[in-house]
């Protein structure tokens, strides 16, 4: 077991340079199952997620090899089987990413279910939406999804998506790439993410238009091929160290950013009392010197305030001065984090798992927490960064799911983090 020991109150300063989006990344890697030639990402996140899904594709019988910890090439022409059975993909949400894919390129797939951080009910009707619309039968057990059309074959059509699905709408994606026919998703994701997978895709030969919209065409293609891709910057990550920034009244040049992706966070901080400088590729934020202010903020689909980011502006508004209010409208569970952070002094209540009402106090103190989830991790540990005197939090393992390096690049701006292990 491993933890973090923090000794908080210093600034944060100096430049951080962000990684490649987990969540971008893990449906790009099951995506390379779209072709039997061989795809190089560059870029590639190296967190615990998205080695999961590399030793899923390792035990389907691809071959990925590391030309460096961030770069893979990868060939899925062997790919033998349908069915996925490496135990840890149960521990990650993207293992549905696998049902698209195998569904998309061999017309069937079995696939454990979901499991992921425990933030709410985390439904799949709109997969089995899209994929029923596409032709495909859908069982969902238990344990597992089973999808199949390999008496019907795949076929392309028009569908509603009835709620805003980052998964589903990529999960469409990945199966009616090779669908004959034209596909249209209403209703689809806008995040960069999606963005990011429909760039991927085009560019080893496939024809997807409108992806950032909520309208995605998707014209089947008889094949893709090989090719190289840089994965998006992470705009979780990004926004993490720019609350950071905010949270140790610090100063902190986000580097290796896509700006335009970070707006309504940049816009939540100005609000906030921080100032912010915008170039091409970074983004600089200033804390201020007082206290921060008090706000609103209703997380929402993009370009809305990113419900990844939740756990992280409430850490920041249980430092600002007054009364503000944060409403979770995406997960009905993403507040487990308040219980921890109550025990650094914040004062937090939760109606209805949906509006947390924070009063803002002058310093956290430090103290023993866990980590419940991988943002709310993240958020922790900033509250520990501001906090007088010393925390330790465990859980990290989940905070390692989605952030490269968290220590050590937060050590890079001067923060006094270790991990260390526990016997
Ligand atoms: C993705 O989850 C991300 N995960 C999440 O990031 C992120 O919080 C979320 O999108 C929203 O942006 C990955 O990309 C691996 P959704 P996903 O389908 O795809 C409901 C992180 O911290 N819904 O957009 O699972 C669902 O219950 C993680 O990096 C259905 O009801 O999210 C939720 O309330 C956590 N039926 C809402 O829609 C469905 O079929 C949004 O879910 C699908 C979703």
């Amino acid at each position: 077991m491993e933890l973090y020991r923090i000794k908080g109150g210093k600034p944060l300063c100096g430049t951080v340079n962000i990684s490649g989006a987990k969540n971008a990344a893990l449906p790009i890697l099951a995506a390379t199952i779209l072709t039997d030639e061989t795809i190089t990402l560059e870029n590639v996140p190296k967190v615990n997620d998205t080695n999961i899904m590399v030793e899923t594709l390792l035990n389907l019988g691809a071959s990925v090899e590391y030309i460096d910890d961030n770069t893979l090439k990868i060939n899925t022409s062997t790919v033998k089987k349908y069915s996925v059975d490496n135990p840890s993909i149960k521990k990650i949400r993207a293992s549905y990413y696998f049902a698209g894919a195998l569904l998309g390129r061999y017309k069937q797939a079995r696939v454990p279910l979901p499991g992921g951080c425990n933030i709410g009910g985390r439904g799949l009707d709109m997969h089995e939406k899209g994929f029923e619309a596409l032709g495909a039968t859908v069982d969902i057990t238990e344990s597992e999804i089973v999808v199949d059309a390999t008496k019907t074959g795949l076929y392309g059509t028009k569908m509603y998506m009835d709620k805003v699905s980052v998964g589903a709408t990529i999960n469409i994606m990945l199966a009616a790439v090779l669908t004959p026919g034209k596909t249209v998703i209403e209703g689809a994701a806008k995040e960069p993410h999606v963005v990011d997978v429909a760039n991927f895709i085009n560019g080893i030969g496939g024809h997807i238009t409108g992806a950032g919209t909520d309208k995605i065409r998707i014209n089947g293609v008889p094949a893709l091929h090989g090719g190289t891709y840089a994965v998006i910057p992470d705009q979780i990550e990004a926004g993490t160290f720019m609350m950071a920034a905010a949270i140790t009244h610090g100063d902190i040049v986000v580097d290796n950013v896509i700006p335009t992706h970070l707006d309504s966070i940049s816009s939540k901080l100005k609000e906030i009392g921080c100032k912010i400088i915008e170039s091409d590729e970074n983004v600089r934020v200033i804390g201020p010197e007082g206290r921060l202010k008090r706000t609103q903020v209703k997380t929402l689909p993009y370009p809305g305030f990113p419900t990844d980011m939740q756990p992280q502006i409430s850490v920041a508004l249980g430092l600002a001065d007054g009364c503000s209010t944060v409403v979770e409208s995406i997960f009905d569970n993403r507040f487990m984090y308040v219980n921890e952070l109550k025990k650094m002094g914040c004062n937090i209540v939760v109606d209805e798992c949906t509006t947390a009402y924070i009063e803002g106090v002058e310093y956290y103190q430090g103290a023993n927490i866990t980590s419940p989830d991988l943002r709310a991790g993240a958020a922790l540990v900033l509250a520990a960064l501001s906090a007088n005197g010393q925390s330790e939090i465990d859980g990290i393992e989940y905070i390692e799911r989605g952030y490269e390096n968290f220590d050590k690049k937060l050590r890079l701006l001067g923060a006094d983090i270790e991990k260390i292990s526990r016997e």
